[in-house]
């Protein structure tokens, strides 16, 4: 099973560093294939604590090869200080491999999306203000600047100039703000390529190459499925694809490369940004999840929105990935809670929907319906053998598994690499279990 997709199931943040941790040992590609520096993946090794935006995990691992896939866009700035620090902390970066069709991010980028969120105000998207909106627009629109123009630079200033020309009109006359300089951004992001350079390859042959090989390739999804920007909760949503399907056109590989889709949610559900979110908690219950689960964005440090689990978007997100399994994570949070809700449904002008709603008024105005399930109490940081788990815990697990019909087969307990719990057969026998998707 070489190839292994690993996605987000709800708005982001769910903890996917954890399963790459987990995974590791057996990886020897570790490919993002969409999004940006607006992802953050916090990841554990060795005790040391790391978050990552824009370099792939497996960095951590010196036996993976890291990959920025075709499908990234790429500020070449935060990429060379973000492998700066690791260098500094002893992590060896040059094994780091770039794909040259990725697009770069642009100092015009940054400025158009703050000044568009401005613009918008109270209809803001909340972005991450990274540029990565702006970045794939020009990408659709075909005049973006590619990683490898880095390399050749009377193209680089030709692309440049094109660029900029509408861009400076627009800062100025628009938004009213100062145009920026030409040569400014050329010295700087030429002095990026000259450094960049030796990174920069043909990704998607050595992927191929790998895969035909045998080798187990790893890809690993940034934001989440309820982002995409296709299938999530338009117009709140990144401007990428990261359902495993976009793999495909993010790293370069075919839908029969990928052999197994992990998804990995919460046992609640968390969100940032703005946009309609059902299952959001009352204020006392969110801030209760707000604090034992730590929730602050690893990119903006925005307090998260929190909420219960909803089974709705996660079972429309186990069809939309094809998900052989579910991972599970901080469900040691929901010990301070007698009982737990998840949604099950939502209600609209009196109709009730199981499934998830393709019109986006009801998913806005929906109201959610809760199932309640008993708590428990005891602290289960502990715990690594699923028979220790107290019995509401199993019961809750075994429930979620039942309502996305996709085997559980971890549940992780804290932060660290060994407070997870296995489940090799899923927790309990799912209702239709493995419908029509592949056997693991
Ligand atoms: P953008 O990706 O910066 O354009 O932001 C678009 C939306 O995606 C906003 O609601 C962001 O908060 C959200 N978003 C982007 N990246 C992440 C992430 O890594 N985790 C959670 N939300 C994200």
């Amino acid at each position: 099973m070489p190839g292994v997709a690993l996605v987000g199931i709800q708005w982001g943040d769910e903890g996917k560093g954890k399963v790459t941790d987990l995974l590791a040992s057996d990886t020897d590609f570790v490919v993002r294939y969409q999004g940006g520096n607006n992802a953050g993946h916090t990841i554990v090794v060795g005790g040391e604590r790391y978050a990552l935006h824009l370099v792939p995990t497996g960095i951590l691992y010196p036996h993976c090869t890291p990959v920025i896939g075709p499908g990234v866009v790429v500020n070449p700035q935060v990429l060379l200080e973000e492998m700066d620090a690791l260098e500094q902390r002893g992590i060896d970066t040059t094994r780091l491999l770039v794909s040259g069709n990725a697009h770069l991010v642009m100092p015009y980028h940054l400025e158009l999306d703050k000044v568009t969120e401005r613009r918008l105000g109270k209809n803001r998207l909340g972005t991450t203000k990274r540029g990565i909106g702006p970045a794939y627009a020009d990408k659709a629109a075909r005049i973006g600047l590619r990683v490898q123009d880095l390399l050749d630079p009377d193209i680089f200033k030709e692309k440049l100039t094109v660029a900029l020309k509408e861009k400076n009109l627009m800062l100025a006359r628009v938004y009213g703000r100062l145009p920026l300089e030409q040569a400014r951004i050329e010295e700087e992001y030429l002095a990026y390529g000259e450094r960049l350079a030796p990174r920069i390859a043909d990704t998607s042959t050595i992927l191929h190459d790998a895969l035909d090989a045998g080798r187990m390739v790893m890809f690993e999804g940034a934001q989440a499925t309820m982002l995409d920007l296709d299938h999530g909760t338009y117009p709140f949503v990144t401007s990428s694809n990261p359902i495993a399907g976009g793999a495909c056109p993010g790293a370069g590989v075919g839908p029969r490369d990928i052999d197994r889709v992990i998804g990995i949610s919460k046992a609640y559900c968390t969100r940032v940004g703005s946009g309609p979110f059902p299952s959001e908690a009352d204020p006392a219950d969110a801030d209760l999840l707000v604090e034992a689960g730590h929730e602050y964005g690893t990119t903006t440090g925005r307090k998260r929105r929190c909420g219960w689990f909803d089974a709705v978007a996660a079972r429309y997100a186990a069809r939309l990935n094809t998900l052989t399994e579910l991972v599970l994570t901080k469900l040691d949070v929901l010990s301070v809670f007698s009982e737990i809700k998840v949604c099950v449904g939502y209600e609209f002008e009196g109709e009730r929907y199981d499934t998830f709603p393709p019109n986006q008024t009801v998913f806005n105005k929906c109201r959610p319906v809760y199932e309640t399930l008993e708590g428990w109490s005891e602290d289960i940081t502990r715990v690594t053998d699923a028979a220790d788990l107290p019995g509401a815990a199993l019961a809750y697990l075994a429930r979620l598994e039942q309502l996305v019909d996709t085997p559980v087969r971890w549940a992780s307990v804290g932060a660290g690499r060994e407070q997870m719990v296995r489940f090799p057969e899923g927790v309990g026998a799912p209702a239709g279990a493995g419908s029509g998707r592949p056997a693991l």
